[in-house]
């Protein structure tokens, strides 16, 4: 079972909150967060807003106004830690102009030592460093950095659960909700299961209240997040698994879609697709990664399953949801991978034309095991491999979106466009974008539209 955060424990973090809004009380602090990263960060950036407005902050989405900067950092590749640390040191200026400011890092970079001692010795504008396990003690540790002069950092923790902590989700009408954290997968590759701890399942009744409170506030899009959603439940004892949890969920009153993301091919299983396929508010839409088309490959980043196994999901997913959307992530320049692998991956893009492709160049990862397995290719080969995959996805989707032209789909209006002939933004039940135009078009409403253009990353529609 996994632990959760005592309520004596979580009851000392709110005396905290109100021990810091007493702090600060008539000051009018604003508060500025950027997240970098997956929807679990984003997630977790919403959590340490509930509790910087629960202190009285208000929120500015200008850093240089604001008295307490957060960045929530990830760690999957190097591309993402560069830019923190830039991010971190273009304030440098800003602290020495206004010293009370408070800078903090948080997330999976603060769970890495390496980053830790670089933060410690080179960034002494951070006053405030914790890592994802201690994300729960936000409040007792912002009330140090600002009472105590001296540099708070805790990047302790167990694998644990906090439950009830406030949240200020982004304006809209979709919502997150974790339905499990960690990863016990170990992909070679990963960074992840050492940041962010072994996998621990939210009970299914704090799941069900979360969603009915969303529900209940007008959310009309719920996507359930972990990093390996169909592992949901085996560590709870309950007999519950990731397809008991959608047909739970599914039979909450409302009218909204639900998500989930992300799977893992080897969990996924005909199980699954049975009850997306019988639950009416589950959108058909899946978000599957297979990272390399090669068995070899595959075997050598700990993935579990084959090709082969790979498409015969697919092919079930596809039978039961003749119309689903589907969406993987793929690394191109894996150690060892040759042009034949990279051949197998194309053939399998190729194959399974899916309607979205995340594509990333393999980033080495201290701490992991393929961070030490040789590799022979160039950066150029790895280049042009990447842009290869690339036209032939670009070619793919090209395909699938004109085949959407004259259709009538359902929509959910989202947000604004930029441009004034379709002026908002809407997800189909596939989540791909639509941009609308029409009468009395509301963000947050289920609305019928027709599609009378296509573009690669868009599809335009007439409300009716
Ligand atoms: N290098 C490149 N891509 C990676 N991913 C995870 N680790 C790495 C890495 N070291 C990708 C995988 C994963 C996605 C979230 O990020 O494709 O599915
Ligand atoms: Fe990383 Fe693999 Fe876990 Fe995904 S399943 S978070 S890729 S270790």
């Amino acid at each position: 079972m996994p632990v959760t955060v005592s309520q004596e424990q979580l009851q000392s973090q709110f005396t905290y909150i109100d021990a810091v809004a007493a702090l600060i009380r008539g000051k009018q602090l604003r508060a500025y967060t950027h997240t970098f990263g997956c929807q679990q960060n984003e997630a977790d950036t919403e959590r340490i807003r509930g509790m910087l407005h629960e202190m009285g902050y208000t929120m500015t989405d200008k850093p240089e106004d604001a008295d307490f900067i957060l960045f929530n950092t990830c760690a999957v590749r190097e591309h993402a830690e560069d830019r923190a640390f830039g991010n971190i040191g273009a304030l440098s200026h800003l602290k020495k102009q206004r010293p009370d400011v408070v800078i903090a890092l948080c997330g999976c970079m603060a769970q890495q030592e390496k980053n830790v001692e670089k933060i410690k010795k080179s960034y002494p504008q951070v006053s405030l460093l914790f890592g994802t396990h201690a994300l729960w003690r936000f409040p007792s540790l912002l009330y140090r950095a600002l009472t105590e002069k001296k540099r708070v950092f805790d990047i302790g923790g167990e694998d644990d659960i906090a439950e009830g902590l406030p949240v200020l989700r982004a304006q809209g009408p979709k919502a997150w909700l974790s339905i499990m954290y960690g990863c016990n997968n170990f992909c070679t590759y990963c960074i992840v299961p050492y940041v962010r701890g072994r996998e621990r399942s939210r009970r299914p009744e704090e799941i069900e209240k979360e969603l009915r409170e969303l529900v209940a506030a007008g959310y009309k899009e719920i996507t359930l997040l972990g990093q390996n959603v169909n592992s949901y439940g085996k560590d709870l004892g309950l007999d519950i698994d990731f397809a008991d949890l959608l047909r739970r969920l599914n039979a909450v009153p409302g009218d909204f879609w639900l998500r989930f993301m992300t799977s893992h091919p080897k969990d996924a299983s005909p199980r699954l697709f049975d009850a997306m396929a019988e639950c009416d508010k589950v959108a058909k839409q899946l978000h599957l990664p297979f990272q390399s088309g090669s068995d070899e490959i595959l075997r050598r980043m700990n993935r579990r399953y084959t090709a082969e196994e790979y498409r015969a999901l697919i092919a079930d997913a596809r039978a039961k949801m003749p119309d689903i959307t589907l969406s993987s992530d793929i690394i191109v320049g894996f150690p060892g991978e040759n042009e034949e692998d990279f051949q197998q991956t194309l053939r399998l893009v190729k194959d399974v034309r899916f309607d979205l492709l995340f594509t990333f160049l393999y980033s080495p990862r201290t701490g992991t095991p393929a961070a030490s397995y040789e590799d022979n290719a160039t950066s150029q080969e790895k280049q042009d491999r990447f842009e290869r995959l690339l036209k032939a996805q670009d070619e793919i989707v090209a395909e699938r979106q004109a085949a959407y032209q004259g259709k009538t789909l359902r929509l959910l209006v989202d947000g604004t466009a930029k441009g004034p002939e379709y002026p908002f933004t809407a997800r189909t039940e596939g989540n791909l974008l639509v941009c609308v135009r029409g009468e009395n078009i509301q963000i947050g409403q289920f609305i019928e539209a027709k599609i009378e253009k296509t573009s690669l990353r868009c599809l335009f529609a007439q409300k009716l």
